[in-house]
């Protein structure tokens, strides 16, 4: 026992003594210090972060040069200041194919859409088709507050029926009360179009149509891009930017597709509860019908890209590299009308990507914000042993697909339960 004393003693004083401090060079300095006074307090000569850049592919090369214009601890000393050949090149608009070759050298492999996106892959402003007035105000006295529920939906020009579904089942503008009998919430539905798609066949110009539709009901809003699927992530960012201008007291956002259905009062029922949670670890009573950074869905894990080609979510190897942060299926989606606000923001730091649930997801990641899964959300529908069942539907929040006609027939199947589940 005292030998092993001693031993440690000798250790202790053998390594005090032998120690000092290695001799660091001084790689920054900090603004007003002065170098005079001889070595600063030590500090790693590797950085924290991982540096390690995937030369290979587009958006990862694109996202490392913001990475480090707007974080002066990634920049380091080699790419301070500057702004590249590929930057330059991405954020103006290089005129020709050859210029595209130049930095991305089998351009011409990909395909059409995957080169069409590249070429628009900087340009994050459209000009509104339609716009209209007082959507998150409403007309009716009664409906003057900030709505609880914001329903944005992904349409298209040609879903006249999707939307009057929706208008007429889940999807209603106005005071709706929850399920449970709890408390009610103030709905609003826009629909989130872009020009249609002339390259995806001849089609008649709806155009007339659409604005009769607007003008009855209000509730369109529609940009100046076409109307494709790599371009839906360009409807978050539009939307945020309305969300911010138009409507920036809703509580909460629901983002999805115009061919699902959702059981809006067991939702607002949810919400309801969550804001309860929320109120009861806050300490800030001032502000109780925030609540902050709030995102729940149908969540994917550790997803990879595609990579088949010839299917609609590929994406290449030359394009991206590595796997897809987590993020909610794009069926839908709900958040608090906080985190859109600081989605915008963060958007500003974030490379386009074409598929829009991953850039949502990719921004999420930024912001240090894992989305919450909830198994209401079916966005691959129910098991079919379950769908014919009477009960089936009592467990679920979201469920795609539906057509408009089915839409209406479980509306009002969940209108009259005929028994309790
Ligand atoms: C940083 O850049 C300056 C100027 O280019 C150079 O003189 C200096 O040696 C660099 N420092 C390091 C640590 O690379
Ligand atoms: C997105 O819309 C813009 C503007 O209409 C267009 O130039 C671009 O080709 C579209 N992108 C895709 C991938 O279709
Ligand atoms: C809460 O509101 C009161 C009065 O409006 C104000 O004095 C106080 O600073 C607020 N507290 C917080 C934490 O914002």
């Amino acid at each position: 026992m005292m030998g092993h004393l001693l031993v440690y003693i000798m250790v202790s004083i053998f390594v005090t003594i032998s120690y000092s401090p290695p001799q660091l060079p001084v790689y920054f300095v900090a603004p007003g210090a002065s170098t005079t006074l001889g070595p600063l307090a030590s500090h790693p000569l590797g950085s924290f972060w991982n540096l390690q850049l995937e030369e290979s592919a587009l958006w990862n090369r694109l996202q490392h040069i913001w990475d480090r214009h707007h974080n002066p601890i990634l920049r380091g000393n080699s790419t301070a200041g500057g702004i590249t050949r590929l930057e330059r090149d991405v954020s103006s608009e290089c005129g020709t194919d050859q210029c595209w070759l130049s930095f991305h050298p089998n351009f011409n492999a990909l395909s059409e859409k995957m080169r069409a996106f590249i070429k628009a892959m900087h340009r994050r402003e459209y000009p509104f088709y339609i716009n209209p007035p007082r959507v998150c105000v409403g007309n009716k006295d009664t409906e003057t507050e900030t709505p609880m529920l914001i329903m944005a939906i992904k349409s298209q020009v040609g879903n006249f029926e999707n939307r009057q579904a929706i208008r007429d089942t889940w999807g209603r503008s106005g005071w709706v009360r929850g399920e449970q009998g709890g408390g009610v919430g103030l709905v609003r539905t826009v629909f989130l179009l872009g020009r249609q798609d002339p390259t995806i066949g001849p089609h008649p110009d709806l155009g007339g149509l659409l604005m009769l539709e607007s003008q009855k009901h209000g509730d369109i809003l529609q940009w100046n891009f076409k109307d494709t699927f790599f371009n839906l992530t360009m409807k978050d960012l539009l939307f945020w930017q309305w969300l911010q201008n138009h409507c920036p007291g809703a509580q909460f956002v629901f983002k999805g597709d115009d061919d699902v259905f959702v059981r809006t009062g067991a939702l607002l029922d949810y919400l309801h509860k969550q804001k309860e949670e929320a109120a009861m670890w806050r300490t800030d009573r001032n502000n109780t019908d925030q609540i902050e950074d709030f995102i729940v869905g149908d969540v994917i894990l550790n997803a990879m890209p595609n990579r088949q080609p010839n299917t609609k979510y590929y994406i290449p190897e030359s394009f991206y590299k590595g796997a897809y942060p987590p993020y909610a299926g794009g069926g839908g989606v709900v958040y608090s009308g906080a985190l859109a606000m600081r989605l915008r923001q963060v958007s500003e730091r974030v490379r386009l990507f074409p598929i829009d649930d991953v850039y949502l997801g990719m921004c999420l990641h930024r912001l240090g914000i894992a989305p919450i899964h909830h198994p209401g959300f079916y966005t691959f529908d129910l098991p079919e042993t379950e769908r014919e069942k009477s009960c089936a539907y009592s467990s679920v929040l979201l469920v795609h697909k539906r057509s408009p006609k089915e839409m209406l027939q479980l509306w009002k199947q969940l209108q009259d339960p005929p028994s309790p589940c």
